[in-house]
């Protein structure tokens, strides 16, 4: 056979291969691949980087009601609320501080009023060193009772700090205590933890996730 005809059948053969090879990818001939998993996102709920609480110093700075802090709005000056206890001795919260839920300590020790307020000035914190302090300085009434939690916290251990690293380059901030802690039930509720990473491969299940405690 002369090396031209030979170049030819191979050149022939070979887009013969290449024609059934784009026929069978353009009608699947080998199946259809799974389709790709739509993902969902994930819930904001985990992502944001929001305290579970705003503070009065949060609201007054975000210039947002602060009636609830306006103390005297109902009270009259001169007049200390009196503290009322049921027959257990356990302090009853007045119709008008519902929103209250007092639950300070596990066995609720520290739940008077005046303990952190001032009755003769209601609009002021009062602490057990004798400071009055104002309702944009309640971290520093945490921290005279919670003497190492505060210590902690100042050292950056608790509660968390931002800005920056460098402090030539800027100022670092601390959340207050009220930003994450109710002060009435300071007590962190627990919470959802995050789902897991979502598996690319189809054919693996995800663990079973446990309903119920978290
Ligand atoms: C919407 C009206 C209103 C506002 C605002 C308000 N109070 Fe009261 N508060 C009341 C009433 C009514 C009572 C029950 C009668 C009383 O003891 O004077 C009460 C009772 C109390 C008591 C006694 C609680 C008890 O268990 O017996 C304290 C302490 C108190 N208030 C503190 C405050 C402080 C501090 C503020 C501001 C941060 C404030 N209140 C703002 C209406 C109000
Ligand atoms: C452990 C200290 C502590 C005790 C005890 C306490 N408070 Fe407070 N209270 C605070 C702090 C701190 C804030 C301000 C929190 C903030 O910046 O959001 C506050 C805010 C408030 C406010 C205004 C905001 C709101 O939540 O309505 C009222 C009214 C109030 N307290 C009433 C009371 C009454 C009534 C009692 C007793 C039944 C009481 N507090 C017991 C520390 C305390
Ligand atoms: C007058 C003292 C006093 C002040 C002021 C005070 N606490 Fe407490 N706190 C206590 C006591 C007492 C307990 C209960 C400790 C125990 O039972 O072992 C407690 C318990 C707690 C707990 C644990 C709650 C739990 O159920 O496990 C947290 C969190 C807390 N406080 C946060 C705060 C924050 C935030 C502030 C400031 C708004 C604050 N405390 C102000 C005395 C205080
Ligand atoms: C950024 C949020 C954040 C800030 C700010 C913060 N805490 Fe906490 N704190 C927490 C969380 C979350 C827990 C619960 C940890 C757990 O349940 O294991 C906690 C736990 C606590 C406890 C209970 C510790 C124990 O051993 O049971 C105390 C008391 C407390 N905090 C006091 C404070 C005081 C006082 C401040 C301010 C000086 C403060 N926290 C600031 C988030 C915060």
């Amino acid at each position: 056979m002369r090396d031209s005809t030979k170049t030819a059948i191979v050149l022939s053969s070979l887009a013969v291969v290449f024609l059934a090879l784009a026929a069978g990818f353009l009608f699947k001939a080998w199946g259809q691949t799974a389709p790709l998993q739509t993902i969902p996102l994930v819930d904001p709920e985990f992502i944001k980087t929001a305290t579970v609480r705003v503070s009065y110093a949060e609201l007054a700075a975000a210039g947002e009601d602060l009636s609830d802090f306006d103390c005297y709005g109902c009270h009259e000056k001169g007049k200390p609320p009196t503290l009322r206890f049921d027959e257990n001795h356990n302090l009853i919260v007045p119709e008008e501080h519902k929103d209250i839920v007092m639950g300070h300590g596990r066995n609720s020790r520290n739940n008077l009023c005046t303990n952190c307020h001032d009755e003769a000035n209601l609009e002021l914190f009062q602490t057990r060193d004798g400071r009055e302090l104002k309702f944009s300085e309640s971290t520093q009434l945490c921290g005279s009772c919670h003497g190492p939690t505060f210590r902690d916290w100042e050292a950056g251990a608790h509660g968390r700090t931002s800005g920056y690293w460098n402090r030539d380059l800027g100022p670092i901030s601390r959340k207050d205590c009220v930003s994450c802690h109710n002060p009435h039930s300071p007590k962190f509720p627990g919470r959802h933890p995050a789902p897991p990473p979502h598996i690319l491969h189809p054919t693996l299940k995800p663990a079973p996730v446990s309903e119920g405690e978290h």
